[in-house]
């Protein structure tokens, strides 16, 4: 990586200095305000040890839901402080009810070395989205330098992931952003091969452009999900009551042609008058979708190909589920997935997942750690995988 990182500080750059860190803790809470999945916060806490380790101050930021610039009791941080404490039981960890404030700017310089202060939701904040100057240089003064490890939210230029780089030196990443940033760049420019890639998920539109970005550097692009149903319907083929975007067809025939034989759809499909009949379903092959059902998953026979694809490639990355894993029994072909990125990455492939719904998927069976990389980041992922510039990413110091 040619940014700098938290690796590249002197004793003297983080001894009693006050890093301001800005995390990616947009967790799930339930109704009684528990955190359901604290993957994002276990995967920031190398980056705390490391600057608490050497004796700096930790300022934590992150954003939470999409409250819409003003303060939510919903969306507080403050169940994700409580968390953060149970997985840190060693560390100090306060927190503090505003985030740009003359309380909070008190509540750094109070910090003794080796401590934590998370301050509120910076999404309370009408600047924030707006990436504001003002706020910027204002979140600027509750550190001493700056430290981004929210990959998650690299993708958004907003004032506590961009506009406030611009206001402290240095200005560098944290571990987990190195590391997502090492996969995901390590997949795209320079994989071993066979390199399979995966992508699946409900639509083909929130996808086009990582195909056209994938499609050059994959040896396979395997296609699951809904979106299957695009391309079928653009190979005539009958489609019954499944999801296809009509407006994508012409894009989705387009594609086709282009990939040539390196776009792989689903030979057959799990059917089902719906998904709440799932008593109902069955395997058909693709040319033979009954005009009252839809596609809810991958079939049987696409499952045990693609994961023989996937255990006879060297480098495998995965978006998107291939069908609606979170009802039976139409995760069959997604688990089936999951267990062959699991199995390859034990003979020694590089498995990467892509965030998001894939990553619950894995999560969800239990594989997450038999995978070389779940990233934290699903639109970041995507964003990243695009092609596209990461703005948060963009803004810190070069080595
Ligand atoms: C995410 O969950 O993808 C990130 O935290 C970004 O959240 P956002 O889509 O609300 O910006």
């Amino acid at each position: 990586m040619t940014k700098l990182t938290v690796r590249d500080l002197s004793a003297d750059q983080l001894r009693g200095q006050r890093a301001l860190v800005r995390v990616d803790f947009n967790v799930p809470l339930d109704e009684h305000g528990h955190v359901t999945d604290d993957t994002r916060i276990r995967a920031a806490i190398p980056t705390l040890d490391y600057l608490l380790d050497r004796g700096a101050r930790v300022v934590l930021l992150s954003h939470l839901g999409r409250p819409k610039g003003k303060p939510e009791p919903k969306y507080s941080l403050e169940p994700v402080s409580r968390r953060l404490a149970e997985l840190v039981p060693n560390r100090t960890v306060t927190f503090v009810e505003s985030t740009d404030s003359d309380e909070a700017i008190k509540a750094t310089n109070a910090l003794a070395n080796g401590e934590i202060l998370l301050l509120e939701n910076t999404r309370f904040l009408a600047g924030e989205e707006k990436n504001d100057e003002r706020l910027a240089r204002s979140l600027a003064q509750l550190g001493d330098l700056y430290v981004n490890d929210a990959f998650g939210t690299a993708h958004r230029a907003h004032a506590s992931t961009e506009g406030v780089a611009h206001h402290l030196a240095p200005a560098v990443a944290g571990l987990l952003m190195e590391k997502e940033l090492a996969y995901l760049h390590g997949a795209l420019e320079n994989p071993l091969r066979p390199f399979v890639a995966i992508l699946g998920g409900s639509k083909i539109s929130g996808k086009i452009d990582v195909i056209e970005a994938l499609l050059p550097k994959v040896d396979a692009l395997l296609v699951g999900g809904a979106m299957a149903c695009t391309f079928y319907k653009a190979m005539g083929l009958e489609t019954g009551t499944s999801l296809v975007e009509p407006d994508r067809i012409d894009m989705a025939a387009a594609l086709i042609d282009e990939a040539g034989t390196i776009l792989i759809l689903p030979h057959d499909a799990v059917v089902a008058p719906s998904i709440q009949d799932g008593a109902q379903s069955k395997a058909v092959g693709r040319e033979h979708i009954p005009s009252d059902m839809a596609m809810l998953d991958i079939g049987p026979r696409t499952a045990e190909s693609y994961a023989r694809a996937i255990t006879s490639a060297k480098t495998v990355l995965w978006n998107g589920p291939m069908g609606v894993f979170e009802t039976p029994p139409f995760d069959k072909g997604t688990r089936a997935i999951a267990d062959a990125m699991a199995k390859a990455t034990a003979t020694g492939a590089t498995t990467i997942v892509g965030g998001g719904d894939s990553a619950a998927a894995v999560e969800q069976a239990g594989l997450s750690s038999k995978i070389s990389h779940v990233s934290t980041g699903g639109g970041a992922a995507l964003e990243f995988l695009e092609g596209k510039a990461l703005p948060g990413v963009d803004v810190l110091n070069e080595k």
